[in-house]
């Protein structure tokens, strides 16, 4: 790993690409919907900018955006794009890089939070992005529900994508509260492989560090079509809400 994270400038040239079904209007348009309806009418903060999937949709719906981002190996592909160019992006760990000026809205998608590999960074983050809200601000996050209903008893490997050109595979260590996802795709008649390390965390335990940050639940959703949360989800988006004062 160097200093752009595990999001180095071999995993940021083909991002967009191995990752293109996500890019998709399907995917992609009703979590801009969500964040329009969440996002008031100040600005917004998207830990974990990445390469813009959400950022670049989201500000061309007229919603002003500033990112955190670690690696500017990301950034250099989102400059790269339409739009790219005129948005603020701050490089350092979304944990505890400070932005100024303050945000109506702060969101952290597609299971970033797991990034942050201790509890204490995921607690620093909460305190990080309450710190950053105007009073009656939102957090939005969206992230998996660990699979461990279905690991087999003793078994640790979880099979998330399997297609002739790319396979997925969690490893959970289920005493550390840790997980490894490893990717293998074949990409030009080789096989590249990336393994990054995630700490998994449960809803409760969210709702527990956006205590701790002085925020409280306002919605769980099963997706972004705002779906029923229910004992089969295997994801949610949660809000979290900043007190008025
Ligand atoms: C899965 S990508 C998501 C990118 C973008 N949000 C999207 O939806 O496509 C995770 C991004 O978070 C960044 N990241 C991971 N940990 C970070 C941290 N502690 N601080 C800042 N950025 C981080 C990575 O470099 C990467 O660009």
């Amino acid at each position: 790993m160097n200093d752009d994270g595990y999001f180095d400038a071999r995993i940021a040239a083909r991002y967009d690409e191995s990752d293109a079904e996500n890019f998709d209007p399907s995917v992609v348009d009703p979590i801009v919907d969500f964040l329009v309806e969440n996002a008031g009418s100040g600005r917004t903060l998207e830990l974990g900018i990445g390469t813009g999937r959400i950022a670049l949709p989201l500000a061309q719906r007229g919603v002003p955006v500033h990112g955190v981002e670690l690696s500017k190996a990301m950034v250099a592909r989102l400059r790269a794009k339409p739009g790219g160019e005129d948005l603020g992006v701050t490089i350092g760990d979304f944990a505890t890089t400070t932005v100024d000026g303050s945000f109506s809205l702060a969101y952290l998608v597609y299971n970033t939070i797991m990034n942050l590999t201790t509890q204490a960074a995921q607690v620093a983050c909460f305190r990080n992005v309450a710190a950053h809200l105007e009073p009656g601000g939102r957090f939005v996050i969206e992230v998996m529900i660990p699979a461990l209903r279905r690991l087999p008893p003793g078994e640790t490997f979880h099979v998330f994508d399997g297609q002739e050109d790319r396979w997925g595979i969690d490893e959970y260590d289920v005493a550390n509260q840790g997980l490894v996802s490893h990717h293998v795709e074949a990409v030009d008649g080789t096989i590249e492989r990336s393994s990054v390390p995630f700490r998994y965390v449960w809803p409760a335990e969210l709702d527990l560090m956006a205590q701790l940050a002085g925020m409280t639940l306002r919605e769980r959703w099963g997706g972004w079509r705002r779906e029923p949360f229910t004992s089969d989800s295997r994801q949610h988006v949660s809000v979290w809400e900043k007190p008025e004062r």
